[in-house]
């Protein structure tokens, strides 16, 4: 099924007014809340003096009500007497401050009094709701995000380092510490900078390494205490935050059993290519279906303008979340607490107690999925093109960005966005997994290149598959130095039968042409060196610099069973849709069936090749859907011969009928 319902904070609300609150729930047509993950003061009022009546009351009220439960570990906000009584649990500024408490996730994620007291507190939550029947999943702490500066902090980084590198020769190698004077001769002398300090670029990636570390271990901490006492198909997660890169979430991934995040849209409206492909990079963390652990129910309170969405644009970010791969929908939160930080964010019931108008749009989507439970139950989308994404190489790339507006999301979104307007499903993935199975790669800045990724990429090209690398691609090593070849490295440059002889950072935009291509490539310009007969050049840098002028920009090698481009252009937006067209009609990729503009197609099959396609219009026009086949459409359970309506961001949900 697909789950529906919101955040519950029922220590916010005296006991006599649960009941209301948990009908209303049930009439939104919630079938899970999440609860607890900031109730550690309630859970545990005094250091080892548990209290869960409470949450055992609540717990029965909403079973009684068919309503499943998410338990949150709620090690996000440790409680006043904890901080005091262990001061050195709460995390350190880079300038040695600690934290004060009152906010979140203010706690040193290496503390080792901290780990034991979360792991008590997580082995008491699951010693006591582990085996219960409709507690159905457990949260990890809240959104990690901090990174601690403390002294124990510092002392364990080097540790990594040593057990990392062995021997400071090693290091001082790797990291090229000739370079103004930084080699060191003892482990203590080694910093712990802030990431964005500037500082070395072989010690800046390691510490990234190192914060991943943390949280992965933090997390086994919690991991541990919980699995023991789980029964069996109640998972364990963690909510991440889209895009937010302090750690590798592929890391921390690999020890939860799904991955979810949770998704605001902040200032204006929604964006149906910026929310979708962090739906599709959040399914690939464990290349499988997630939880929208938490989505905006109209505004929130934090952005710079904290504007309410369009009526029935909630609905759409919904199912579009669903499309991609979502296996629940959870509203932030429940209703709006009268006092704490948050009191201006949006709910679905008031101050008053009464549901906001928002609440209708909200009982509209637990209606409609509870009309397609079964369809969809057991469905998952599945693509054929893969976009890489690598946390070391956007780092690396972010550190050292040689132009100011050259962004690792805003061009990797330069590829996802005209595959997704023309409905061909794709999947974001570690650069590391495997590539069998697609027809088409494309890995936007694989800056850092080691063998293996390259030999895994050569031989995607081998056995027929296309790819496409980009600027920026194989130019550095896992320590972050520079590779001893030109780009794409040796492997790749082998199979490209191109390398670059340099790049070109740009002031200004310059022209790209060639016989179907033309447009401008900004921020960023690689001239390509021909290595090879069987590569063609696509596309020309124009009169552009001297350097560049007729220099080739973008090509594609066509000698090992598949095809590699290689583009040495950022291109424009036009041009960019040119250039995917041609990729795609040449890898024989096309979308399910042809849309108007503004209609997406996700399809969702099942393990027995059944396919349900939710049609969302992200526009506030009507549109008219030719259909290529008789349909059943699920919500309206109508059937389709022809042509479909969907209103102002319309919903459908179609099968081709029998
Ligand atoms: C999330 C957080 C929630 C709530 C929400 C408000 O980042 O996990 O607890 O604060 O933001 O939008």
């Amino acid at each position: 099924m697909i789950y529906f319902g919101a955040a519950y904070y029922p220590e916010h609300w005296p006991e006599e007014r649960w009941p209301e609150d948990i009908r209303l729930m049930k009439e939104a047509g919630a079938t899970v809340t999440r609860l607890a993950e900031f109730a550690w003061a309630t859970m545990e009022p005094v250091e080892g003096q548990l209290d869960f009546d409470w949450l055992d009351r609540a717990i029965d009220l909403l079973v009684e009500n068919d309503i499943d439960i998410v338990l949150g570990t709620p090690t996000a906000t440790p409680p006043a007497w904890l901080t005091q009584k262990y001061p050195h649990t709460l995390a350190m500024d880079e300038y040695g401050r600690p934290a004060q408490h009152g906010l979140r996730c203010h706690y040193c994620v290496n503390s080792p009094e901290y780990h034991t007291l979360s792991r008590q507190i997580a082995g008491a939550m699951a010693q006591r709701y582990g085996q219960h029947p409709r507690v159905i999943g457990w949260q990890i702490d809240n959104e990690f995000n901090r990174i601690c500066y403390c002294p124990r902090c510092q002392a364990r980084f080097r540790r990594f380092l040593k057990e990392h590198y062995q021997t400071l020769d090693e290091l001082n190698t790797r990291w090229s510490t000739a370079y103004w004077s930084q080699k060191y001769t003892d482990w203590e002398q080694i910093p712990f900078p802030s990431p964005t300090s500037g500082h070395n670029p072989g010690l800046l990636l390691e510490l990234r390494r190192f914060v991943s570390d943390s949280y992965r271990r933090f997390q086994a901490v919690q991991i541990e205490a919980l699995r023991p006492h789980l029964r069996d198909g109640a998972w364990i997660t963690h909510n991440y935050m889209g895009w937010f890169d302090a750690f590798d979430h592929y890391t921390l991934a690999e020890d939860l059993d799904m991955a979810s995040w949770d998704c605001y849209v902040r200032t204006g409206h929604h964006d149906r290519t910026t929310q979708a492909v962090v739906h599709d990079l959040t399914r690939g963390f464990k290349r499988k279906n997630f939880w929208l652990m938490e989505t905006q129910p109209g505004h929130v309170n934090w952005a710079s303008i904290n504007n309410m969405l369009n009526k029935g644009e909630a609905r759409v970010l919904a199912w579009q979340a669903i499309g991609h791969g979502a296996d629940a929908v959870l509203y932030w939160q429940w209703r709006s607490a009268y006092g704490g930080q948050e009191q201006y964010h949006g709910t679905l019931i008031d101050q008053s107690g009464r549901p906001r108008p928002f609440y209708e749009e909200a009982q509209q989507l637990g209606k409609d999925l509870a009309a397609v439970a079964d369809l969809l139950g057991g469905t998952e989308p599945a693509a054929q093109v893969a976009i890489l994404n690598d946390y070391e190489s956007r780092w690396s790339m972010s550190w050292q960005r040689q132009h100011r507006d050259f962004d690792y999301v805003t061009h990797l979104l330069n590829y996802y966005r005209p595959i997704a307007e023309r409905n061909v499903p794709i999947d974001v993935i570690s650069a590391d997994a495997s590539l069998d199975g697609y027809r088409l790669i494309i890995a936007p800045v694989l800056l850092i290149m080691d063998e293996k990724r390259a030999q895994a990429l050569a031989d995607f090209v081998k056995a027929g598959g296309h790819l496409i690398l980009t600027v920026r691609c194989g130019m550095k090593d896992r320590a972050n130095a520079l590779l001893s070849a030109r780009q794409p490295g040796p492997i790749l440059a082998g199979i490209a039968g191109v390398e670059v002889a340099d790049y070109n950072i740009l002031d200004e935009p310059v022209p790209v042409g060639g016989g179907w291509l033309t447009g401008q490539s900004h921020q960023w310009a690689e001239r390509l060196n021909v290595l090879d007969e069987d590569v063609s050049v696509i596309a020309r840098f124009g009169k552009s610099n001297g350097w560049l002028d007729d220099q080739p920009a973008i090509t594609v090698s066509s000698g090992h069973n598949g095809l590699l481009y290689y583009v040495g252009a950022y291109l424009d937006e036009e041009a960019q849709d040119v250039f995917i067209d041609h990729v795609l009609k040449t890898a024989k990729l096309k979308p399910p069936f042809d849309t108007p503009a503004g209609v997406e197609i996700c399809p969702r099959t099942n393990a027995e090749g059944k396919t349900a396609y939710i049609l969302i219009n992200h526009e506030r026009d009507r549109k008219v859907v030719s259909l290529p086949w008789k349909a059943q459409e699920h919500l309206g359970k109508q059937t389709i011969d022809g042509t479909l309506d969907l209103d102002a961001y319309g919903i459908a949900v179609v099968t081709k009928a029998n």
